[in-house]
């Protein structure tokens, strides 16, 4: 009896060591997954003013006040990617006058956050992990 306890112990530690890669890699498949639709989001949205490679170099910067920002270094030096500051920089609730208002943001309603929008939501997170998935000072 004992023995047997053994070998099923033994039995179920291989089939969960088997089965952890298949957990990390769908993850990071998910992860890549968001990053690209955030990727076509962003030069939808976005590169008009902040450019293709996101250094703030756009079509459209040179007729603005403000230079956009440089979003590949959001990231500092030693420091984790702050996704929540950069979402809520999206989202309006922070306010950059170049988006426009929260209520009507410069690029229209598509991310706009309302109750039960999921979609918009994610679309957020989406452009978020995007901007994470090209800091220059990634950990
Ligand atoms: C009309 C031009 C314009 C568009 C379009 C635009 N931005 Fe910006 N953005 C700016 C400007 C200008 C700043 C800099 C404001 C400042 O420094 O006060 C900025 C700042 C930011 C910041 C803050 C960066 C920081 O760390 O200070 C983030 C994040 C950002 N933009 C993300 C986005 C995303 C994502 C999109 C597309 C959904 C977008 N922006 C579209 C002009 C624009």
């Amino acid at each position: 009896m004992r023995k047997n306890w053994f070998g099923i112990t033994a039995m179920l530690s291989v089939i969960i060591l088997l089965m952890l890669p298949v957990a990390w890699s769908s993850a990071a498949g998910q992860d890549q997954g968001f990053i690209e639709k955030g990727r076509r989001l962003f030069l939808k949205h976005c590169a008009p003013c902040h450019g293709a490679e996101a250094t703030g170099h756009g079509p459209v910067a040179t007729q603005l006040k403000k230079q956009p920002a440089d979003l590949t270094v959001v990231q500092k030096r030693g420091e984790k990617f702050p996704i929540y500051k950069v979402m809520t920089f999206i989202d309006g609730e922070r306010v950059v006058p170049a988006h426009g208002t929260r209520e009507m943001p410069i690029w229209g309603r598509v991310f706009r956050r309302r109750e039960g929008e999921a979609l918009a939501r994610s679309d957020i997170y989406a452009l978020a992990k995007y901007i994470e998935s090209i800091q220059k000072f990634k950990q």
